[in-house]
């Protein structure tokens, strides 16, 4: 089959690989028809993780069942599906709480828990920016999609349910969002906007998406945030001045450790001690940009070492309390599927372009650097057929 190699930093190429393959009695095999580039594979394309060249990337899928094994009772062939990024086993300790972005089993390694397609860290599970995925625990990670998602319109957005609906969701729950309230998010990648538009679903009085890239500032406003660009002038002042001087009631924040000062300078702890200082006396924050324990790659003597120069005193100070963490996608999924399906949440307003298969070194490019127009890439293996 083909897919999507990381050969490298700043280097992916689509080659020739073995298929994929049922390996255990409770997979499915999926052709994947829709998967996208995420912020978070441009961590691991800028070398800034672990990740060992060789790898299948993409952990943002969905497509048409094509087998399943003989343990698989609830997912058939011909179902399409939509998988969460978190691998998940179902039944141990974690996943029976609802936290599938922890599970004890998926992970082989010692000491660690939670596991995703082709990431960094996060098990031996090739991603599925390729033809064909391995679903383990097809019965537990299949979300079986409504009818119209053959339609590859629908696509669109139904992919998002796989990661970065339920993550911009899941940064609003953290921060415990509640109708009525103002919100502050840092971020205006697909990320940060999903969480800017869960927040309006669920009620948000006032929306403020902090970034510096125009096109993603004016996604911002096309959904009804208020849009602050950085680069004009302090995003704390700006936000301050939107609250009346107090902050607002809930931050989120959607960039995570290679965050920059619109220069483009590295500042790791910038979007965090931003929030402390956006978010009001007894607020919450939401943490959903990924920090690292070890991050050697980076320019900051103390962030090499997964640490940050965090505002601790003025956190406490405020009473405020913050949420962190993967997305526990199952939580989320089949919930935003019900909007979609009626048409009461439209994620595909950010995608900016659909690629095939063959085009992702190109999309991964323009991603990684920001580049105008490029606010998320949809790839499709199979042309979009
Ligand atoms: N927790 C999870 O489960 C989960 C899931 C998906 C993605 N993520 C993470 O969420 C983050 C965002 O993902 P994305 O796909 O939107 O990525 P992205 O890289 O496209 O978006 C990040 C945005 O942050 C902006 N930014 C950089 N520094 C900033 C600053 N100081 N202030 C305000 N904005 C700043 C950038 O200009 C960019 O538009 C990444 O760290 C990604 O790894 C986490
Ligand atoms: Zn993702
Ligand atoms: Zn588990």
């Amino acid at each position: 089959m083909k897919a999507v190699v990381y050969d490298g930093p700043r280097t992916v190429s689509v080659k020739e690989v073995p298929d994929a393959r049922i390996e255990r009695p409770t997979d499915a095999l999926v052709r994947i028809t829709t998967t996208n580039i995420c912020g978070s594979d441009l961590h691991m394309y800028d070398g800034r993780t672990d990740l060992q060249p060789g790898m299948v990337l993409g952990h943002e899928n969905m497509g048409e069942v094509i087998e399943v094994g003989d343990g698989v009772d609830l997912v058939k062939v011909g179902d399409m599906v939509c998988l969460p990024f978190n691998v998940s086993c179902g039944a141990c300790a974690n996943c029976n709480q609802g936290l599938t972005a922890y599970c004890l089993v998926a992970n082989p390694a010692p000491g660690m828990a939670g596991a995703a397609y082709g990431y960094a860290d996060m098990g031996p599970y090739a991603g599925g920016q390729a033809e064909l995925l391995r679903v383990p625990w097809a019965d537990f990670n299949c979300l079986v999609l409504p009818p119209d998602a053959r339609d590859m319109s629908r696509q669109k957005d139904y992919v998002m349910l796989s990661d970065i609906f339920p993550t911009g969701w899941h940064a609003t729950e953290l921060a415990c969002v509640r109708p009525g309230d103002s919100v502050a998010v840092y971020g205006a990648g697909p990320v940060g906007l999903l969480a800017a538009y869960s927040a309006i679903i669920k009620g948000a009085n006032k929306v403020m998406v902090v970034d510096r890239h125009p096109d993603r500032l004016r996604l911002a406003e096309q959904i009804g945030a208020i849009p602050i660009d950085d680069s004009k002038g302090s995003p704390v002042e700006q936000i301050l001045e939107q609250t009346g001087g107090m902050g607002a009631d809930r931050g989120c924040e959607a960039v995570g450790h290679q965050a920059h000062d619109p220069s483009g300078q590295e500042k790791s702890a910038l979007t965090l001690n931003n929030l402390v200082h956006s978010v009001r006396f007894g607020g919450t924050i939401g943490v959903v940009g990924v920090f690292i324990p070890k991050d050697p790659g980076s320019p900051d003597p103390l962030q090499k070492q997964g640490k940050a120069p965090f505002d601790y005193g003025m956190f406490w100070f405020k009473g405020q309390s913050m949420g962190t963490g993967q997305c526990n996608v199952k939580n989320y999924n089949r919930q935003l599927m019900n909007l979609i399906a009626n048409h009461k949440a439209d994620p595909s307003f950010l995608v900016s372009h659909e690629l095939k298969l063959d085009q992702a070194p190109e999309g991964y490019r323009n991603f990684d650097v920001r580049a105008d127009g490029w606010t998320k890439v949809v790839l499709h293996p199979d042309g979009g057929r």
